[in-house]
Formats: structure tokens, C-alpha cells, sequence
């Protein structure tokens, strides 16, 4: 077996704080009305780790939904495409259930490249050595990196098919108009008779929707209210956390969960990195997150949009969550 340091390479691209986009991001976000943050900065090491505890909440259907869809159905999602496949991944995190494709994808070739980009460095290096420990098929070539960046860097060998992998709801965090503009990058890095697998969480009622994201435990909390932590961590704040509380609400218009940091008080934050003073009013929210759902004819309408023909997708036994397998034209 060829060593698992012979088959791992891992591009550094710029990272958030070295290329100063975070520092930008959060003076544009908390000088703005209403005050945002984008949800793609939860997640360095602490957060990428609270995450994985949301997977295992049982609030949390979404992972199990689509943990489910692939150990019944990985064979014949993997079968829309011609072997061979090399797999690109936007937003692999701990690639748990993305071993369940892998799998079926080493039972048709006995080698397969796995590319996985993913803006937490430090998840993406653990998961990436423990695949390779565990897959000795398998070669990995990773993205620590923004999708819009990571994606211009995918490589294929001669007579390869890309299989690209967008799951987990991802695709909820953009707007309809962010939504098409990534899926059209996307598309932008693949040839036509290539695949994207897309997970989209589904509309479905206020009772199921809301505690998906603001569990008992109050772990979903804790992610959110990493991202001021994060911020005094490495730009220098004073954020007091117990001055914020995490709030999650389905907007039944706009289809969507969005989740806030609510200031508890009328307060003050020095953010000394930015050589910027903050101010809250009681009540007043930074919007950290939407997470967008989705219905079917909603899915099909945007694959047709961005480049791709869409086909009757995979959906859990309990109808909540659908993986679409688009094939680029
Ligand atoms: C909701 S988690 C999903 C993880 C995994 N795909 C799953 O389905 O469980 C989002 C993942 O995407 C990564 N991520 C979020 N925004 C990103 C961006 N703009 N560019 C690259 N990675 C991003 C996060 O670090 C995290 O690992």
C-alpha cells in the first residue's frame, strides 16, 4: 500500500485572515444596516467541530436524511456517470457521508481521486489523512479554500468524468440570485456530460424547521455565538458573549431559516483590529445565516438556469431532504 503521505496533497490557498478578508468582511457586515456576518466564517477549528456535533443532534434530520438517501441509493447515484469518476467536493467537512459514494465508486474502479475544497483547513487535513487510512484506492488532492477559488483549481486525468459533490444543504446558505451565480461557476469548471450531486433540504413545517436550528442543547447556539468569539480571537474585540443570545426563525416568505445573534442590552464592542467601536441596541440582531429550503419544481427550474438537465432526484423515506444528480449540457 502506497503511504498515506504519497497520496495526500493539500493546496494552501490564501485564507481568510491572511488575504484580510475576514477583517473586511466583518467591518463591512457590523458597519451595515441591519448588521450581517457570513455564515462561511463559523467555521474554523471550533466551529467546524460544533458542527459536527449538530450532525448528531436529533434536531438535526438533514445529515441523517441524506446518510440515509446514499446508503440506500450510493450504487445508483454513482452509476449516472461513466467510470471513471474523479470526485470534486465543495464543502466536504468531515466527509463522513461522502464515504458512503466513495465506497461504491471503488467498487466499479480500483483507484479514484478525491478533491475536496474546503475553507476549514484543519477539518479538511484530519479528514482527508483518515480517508486515506482507511481507503488505500483512494489519492486526495484538497482545496483549502473559498468554492469561487478552489473550484478554478479542479483536475481531471484523460477520459475522466467529474462527479461534483454540493451536499448537505450548502446550497441553502445563498440567496436565489448568490444561488445561480455559484451553481454557473460550477458549471463554468466542468464539461458537458459531467455531474453535479446536489443535497437541498425541502420546505417543510415551522415545528420540524425551527428546532433544526435552535436545538435543546443549545449546541447550534454555541456555533453561532462562536462567530464573536472568532472575531475577538483574531481581529481583538471585546464581544461579551453572554451579552448575545443565538435566535433561529423560519421567514415562511422568503423560504428560509434565518439565524441571529440578538444583543441583549444597548451595548458597546471595541473592535481594536478594525480601530472600530460597535454599537447595539437592545434587541437589535446580526444576521448570521440563511438557510434556504427548497421545493422540487424550485430545484429543477435552477438547474435549467445554470447549465445543467436536471432528473428525478433521491428523496429519504420521510420526504425531507432530496439529493438532485444535474448533468452539465
Ligand atoms: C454545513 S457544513 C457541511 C459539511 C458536509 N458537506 C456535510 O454535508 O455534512 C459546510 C461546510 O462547508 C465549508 N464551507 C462553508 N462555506 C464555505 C466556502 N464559502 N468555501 C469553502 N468551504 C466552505 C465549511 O467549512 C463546512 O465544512
Amino acid at each position: 500500500m502506497v503511504a498515506v503521505s504519497q497520496r495526500l496533497v493539500i493546496h494552501q490557498m490564501a485564507s481568510p485572515q491572511d488575504d484580510g478578508s475576514f477583517a473586511e468582511d466583518v467591518r463591512a457586515g457590523l458597519t451595515a444596516a441591519p448588521k450581517t456576518l457570513k455564515p462561511k466564517y463559523f467555521y474554523d477549528a471550533l466551529g467546524s467541530l460544533l458542527f459536527e456535533a449538530i450532525c448528531h443532534l436529533p434536531e438535526y434530520y438533514l445529515t441523517r436524511a441524506e446518510t440515509e438517501i446514499f446508503e440506500q441509493r450510493a450504487a445508483e447515484i454513482v452509476a449516472q456517470l461513466p467510470s471513471p469518476i474523479t470526485v470534486v467536493e465543495l464543502g466536504s467537512g468531515s466527509s463522513v457521508k461522502t464515504r458512503l459514494l466513495i465506497e461504491a465508486i471503488l467498487a466499479r474502479q480500483s483507484e479514484l481521486c478525491y478533491q475536496p475544497i474546503d475553507i476549514s483547513e484543519t477539518i479538511l487535513e484530519q479528514s482527508a489523512k483518515q480517508l486515506l487510512e482507511d481507503y488505500p484506492g483512494l489519492r486526495i488532492t484538497a482545496h483549502a479554500a473559498d468554492y469561487t477559488r478552489g473550484v478554478g483549481s479542479i483536475a481531471r486525468e484523460d477520459g475522466e468524468k467529474i462527479l461534483a459533490l454540493f451536499l448537505g444543504s450548502n446550497i441553502g446558505n445563498y440567496t436565489p440570485d448568490e444561488a445561480r451565480e455559484l451553481l454557473r461557476q460550477i458549471r463554468g469548471a466542468l464539461r458537458p456530460g459531467d455531474g453535479l450531486l446536489l443535497g437541498a433540504d425541502l420546505k417543510k413545517s415551522r415545528g420540524a424547521l425551527e428546532p433544526a436550528y435552535d436545538d435543546a442543547l443549545g449546541v447550534t447556539a454555541a456555533f453561532n455565538l462562536n462567530l464573536l468569539s472568532r472575531i475577538n480571537r483574531e481581529l481583538d474585540a471585546d464581544f461579551d458573549i453572554r451579552r448575545f443570545k443565538h435566535r433561529a426563525v423560519f421567514n415562511d416568505e422568503r423560504s428560509r431559516v434565518e439565524m441571529h445573534l440578538v444583543s441583549l442590552t444597548r451595548q458597546q464592542v471595541n473592535i481594536r483590529g478594525l480601530e472600530i467601536v460597535v454599537e447595539f441596541q437592545e434587541g437589535e440582531t446580526i444576521h448570521t445565516e440563511n438557510s434556504y429550503k427548497y421545493d422540487l419544481e424550485m430545484l429543477a427550474a435552477l438547474a435549467e438556469r445554470t447549465g445543467f438537465k436536471p432528473a428525478p432526484g433521491w428523496l429519504d423515506s420521510n420526504a425531507r431532504f432530496s439529493c438532485n444528480f444535474w448533468l452539465a449540457i
